[in-house]
């Protein structure tokens, strides 16, 4: 597997999910690690669009642990029915959050970010296995296209797991 992403210059997120999709598919579907994994997700998607933070937060011990992430030091456990991320395990559904301070209870792990949206993976049986968290330092960053985008690319996950 090649290990340089190709990104094309645009100013285009679809364009660039586009781009970004095999190129993620072939680096999980030709490794087996889920951390491994994990961990190039988040780095090709700071490395593709600049995301504040990105990171996996992975089920364990009744909440939710920091897994691998790209991006500044973040807060390492969250409950179930804490902050924007335990809200998605908790209703199972993609969160778009244009302005994070107008969420109740969301978790400030940093400051600099101003929107922020989180998607569940899920186990083959439909329960949550780990929530992906992307946070911008831009308001209302996010829109249905990466809830579909990063979705598709949770897919490629979920079916390791
Ligand atoms: N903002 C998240 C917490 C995680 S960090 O921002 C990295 C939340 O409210 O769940």
């Amino acid at each position: 597997m090649a290990e340089e992403l190709i990104i094309p210059i645009s100013t285009d997120r679809s364009e660039i999910y586009e781009a970004l999709y095999p190129q993620i598919q072939a680096l999980v579907e030709s490794e087996s690690d889920l951390i491994a994994n994990l961990a190039n997700v988040t780095a090709a998607l700071k490395e593709a669009f600049g995301f504040f933070w990105v990171g996996f937060y992975i089920v364990k011990e009744g909440q939710l642990v920091l897994g691998p992430f790209q991006g500044p030091i973040a807060c390492t456990r969250i409950a179930f029915n804490k902050g924007v991320c335990g809200a998605s395990y908790t209703r199972k559904e993609i969160l778009i959050v244009p302005d994070v301070e107008q969420f109740p209870g969301h978790i400030a792990c940093n400051s600099a970010s101003k929107s922020e949206i989180v998607l569940p993976v899920f186990h083959r049986n439909g329960t949550v296995a780990m929530v992906l968290d992307v946070d911008s330092d831009r308001p209302d960053d996010f829109s249905e296209t990466d809830a579909r985008e990063l979705g598709r690319i949770i897919k490629l996950i979920e079916r390791t797991l």
